[in-house]
């Protein structure tokens, strides 16, 4: 985000011009209260139907029959500086009132969830980070954005680029896994997607980084529960998102629920301030969390709302979600001098900055072709077509025995699991705009794709079993596709969980399904890793489709017949057991590094490795590498191997680059990804695989929060996951 010099000289004429009152107003963000019968903010009720408290069908009732308070008396005074809704045509009513009835006519901000897609909805970000490609990232996002603006919204809570490594957690299907390096590579890429192409207002918004910051270090994996850690693993592994995305240009952050080392996120100096403002150079806001700031009263940080609300902004949060506390309580704060004017002009500057640089004084408005051709049309094909890219490549292939896989649309299939007809399931957690008519389910896609199949629910991730089904399943077919694994709600916002198997009674499911000695195809929904232990060891066939939003079906038939070869990878590791997690595959070397014997860093009743190591993703063919070449340059060790399709489908392979920093001052993981790239391969054919590895990117952060270097022995690790590498060491200056 940059504004011209008129931009920022218009910032401050506006600024000058502000009363107090109105320059508290711009740091109110509201939402329409649902009145009548049902008195909470939408806000919560969003939450509600997130946490399943309340399910879609219930919410979208309330929806259609409550009346909604949408502040306009304090939009006309000059009170709401951003508003949460996505209904385009009360987004420009809304809008009228700022722009034509407030006393300086400012427009405001229109923020919404599009986390992984509006009405298009794309899969879930752990499932996208898994096809390694920042050129779908980037297109997905920007497709995100241009229909947030049909749709009057100008700044997306995306994306949420919270570095995951405990998947009891639910909130690590709304991010890129567990590595920073590859969720730096995301999160640059939905910054450029949103944010770059600025040369028409339909073509962009402002993007907002969530949840700042180690949201996804929460003790025990448990929502919004403490988080505690030294500076450089903060630095090292919760900060690099951030500060990659603030380098990319992203305009604004929210401050993450969680305390972090005893100050909560949202009224915390050292980072809000000190970091991300002062040394990334934010160039927009920083928004708190629904009600993050009235939550530090029950964190036992403040004495009450106001001391909050003090606390909140003169740490560096500037704009109010949830609560009404800056609104209520700021124009006091200021009076008794515990708020300078200062500190309530930056905030002021920073949000009226990303106004400006929205376009918002010059287009308002979505216009009203726009809105039209949204109604009558639908969905535009090329979202369409690209929602179904990403759902394909998003898929991992876990296992394949015998070949099972790909199926001929010659065999009889029996498909059986609840979810596989369930089209309200395919989008994942945090995604609400979704339409029922756009969205495929597995029974829909096969059945297109022309596949010869009998379906029976027999069972799903709640209830009981239907014995009568799962015998006709088992006796009349060639092959059983079981589509298991989680319903939406059981992941994301406030949706931990102790036990990550597979949920209710599935797994009795699987074994009946496995007693009729057919073939057994697992097809698996859901939006974590789970615990597979049983699994990898019983089935024959495991395919990872998570929740890939509204093309699922299609995605899953394509490549369930190899129309599609599976080419996904795991952007976050799969434990046997739940007692395993928090699981993750750069961890630091331990002086016992596990192994059988007794007195090692083990368990004595699980194994300490990862059933599916992060990057692991197989295909229909096969990869070999061969010939590893490392060599140092003045700048960076070019790397080099041979890569060779050794079975007889064309096939993609995604080859990664590890690093061990295997002496330094601070004790260092035992592989940290440093690069990767994709190479498509004919059956036979061999390329040679060239990747850079920058030495400026071959340090890491110390306890004092310093970028340092070390001279010494390096490994440098080349495979198809990141456990199964080929290795040369080689020692390396700076
Ligand atoms: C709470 C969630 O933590 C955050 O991700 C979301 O953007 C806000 N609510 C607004 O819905």
């Amino acid at each position: 985000m940059k504004l011209s010099a008129e931009q920022k000289e218009r910032v401050e004429e506006l600024l000058a011009q502000m009363t107090l009152e109105e320059k508290i107003g711009q740091m109110n963000l509201e939402s329409p209260s649902i009145v009548g019968g049902f008195d909470v903010p939408f806000e919560e009720l969003i939450e509600m139907m997130t946490d399943g408290r309340l399910s879609k069908e219930e919410f979208q009732k309330i929806m259609s029959t409550a009346q909604r308070d949408y502040h306009e008396d304090d939009i006309r005074a000059g009170m709401v500086g951003a508003m949460m809704a996505d209904d385009p045509r009360k987004n420009n009513e809304l809008q009228k009132i700022a722009v034509e009835e407030s006393r300086l006519g400012i427009p405001m901000l229109t923020g919404f969830d599009v986390i992984h897609g509006l009405r298009t909805v794309y899969p879930i970000a752990i499932a996208e980070a898994g096809t390694f490609d920042p050129e779908l990232f980037e297109r997905t996002a920007h497709l995100a954005a241009r229909e947030s603006r049909a749709h009057g919204i100008n700044w997306n809570f995306a994306p949420m680029i919270d570095v995951a490594r405990d998947s009891r957690w639910g909130r690590v299907s709304e991010g890129p896994g567990e590595d920073p390096y590859l969720g730096s590579t995301f999160a640059r890429a939905k910054i450029r997607g949103l944010q770059s192409d600025t040369s028409d207002t339909a073509d962009y918004v402002a993007a907002c980084l969530k949840h700042y910051v180690a949201y996804g270090a929460c003790e025990s994996g448990r929502d919004y529960n403490t988080t505690s850690m030294s500076v450089s693993q903060l630095h090292n592994v919760y900060l690099p998102t951030f500060k990659a995305a603030v380098e990319e240009g992203a305009a604004t952050a929210m401050a993450a629920f969680n305390d972090l080392n005893g100050v909560p996120c949202t009224v915390n100096p050292y980072t809000l301030r000190t970091i991300l403002k002062d040394l990334y150079g934010l160039p927009g806001f920083v928004v708190s969390d629904a009600n993050g700031i009235k939550e530090c009263v029950a964190h036992g940080i403040a004495e009450d709302e106001k001391d909050a609300g003090c606390q909140a902004v003169n740490a560096g949060l500037d704009m109010d979600m949830g609560t009404h506390i800056y609104k209520d309580h700021l124009k006091q704060a200021v009076e008794d001098g515990r708020v300078s004017m200062d500190v309530l002009d930056d905030a002021v500057r920073r949000i009226l900055s990303v106004k400006m640089w929205l376009g918002l004084f010059e287009n308002p408005y979505v216009p009203e072709d726009v809105i039209r051709l949204y109604e009558q049309s639908g969905l535009p094909e090329a979202d369409v077509q690209t929602a179904r890219e990403a759902a394909e490549k998003s898929i991992v292939l876990l296992k394949n025995e015998n070949g099972i896989l790909p199926l001929s649309r010659g065999q009889k299939i029996s498909l059986v699991g609840t979810l596989a007809a369930d089209a309200k399931e395919v989008c994942g957690a945090w995604a609400m705009s979704w339409k029922e008519e756009d969205c495929v389910s597995i029974l829909d896609g096969l059945k297109k794709s022309g596949a010869d199949l009998a379906y029976y629910p027999c069972g799903g991730p709640e209830g009981e079993l239907n014995e009568e089904e799962i015998r006709r399943a088992c006796a009349d077919s060639d092959v059983i596709v079981a589509v298991v694994g989680e319903l939406c709600s059981m992941s994301g916002e406030a949706s931990s969980k102790a036990d990550i198997t597979l949920p209710g009674k599935q797994r009795e499911l699987l074994e009946k399904l496995l007693a009729s000695g057919k073939p057994v195809v697992t097809v698996l929904m859901n939006g974590r890793p789970l615990a597979l232990g049983w699994e990898a060891e019983h089935l024959p066939v495991i395919v990872e489709a998570w929740h890939l939003g509204i093309e699922m079906g299609n995605a899953v038939a394509n490549v369930l017949f190899g129309d599609v070869n599976p080419s996904g990878k795991l952007a976050s590791s799969f434990p046997s057991v739940s007692g395993q997690c928090p699981m993750y595959y750069n961890h630091p070397s331990t002086g016992r590094p596990g192994s059988n014997s007794k007195f090692t860093s083990r368990y004595l009743d699980a194994p300490h490795e990862a059933l599916y190591p992060f990057g692991h993703g197989l295909s229909y063919t096969t990869f070999a590498y061969e010939e590893l070449h490392v060599e140092e340059q003045s700048d960076c060790l070019h790397v080099n191997v041979s890569v060779k399709n050794t079975g007889d489908h064309t096939g993609t392979e995604t080859v990664q680059l590890y690093m061990q920093d295997v002496t330094a001052s601070l004790v260092r993981p035992v592989k940290e990804l440093r690069g990767f790239a994709k190479v498509e391969l004919q059956p036979g054919e061999e390329k040679r695989v060239e990747l850079t590895l920058k030495k400026a990117e071959m340090g890491f952060y110390d306890n004092q929060g310093q970028y340092v270097k070390e001279d010494g022995l390096f490994r440098i690790y080349v495979g198809g996951n990141s456990r199964d590498c080929l290795c040369e060491e080689i020692r390396v200056k700076f």
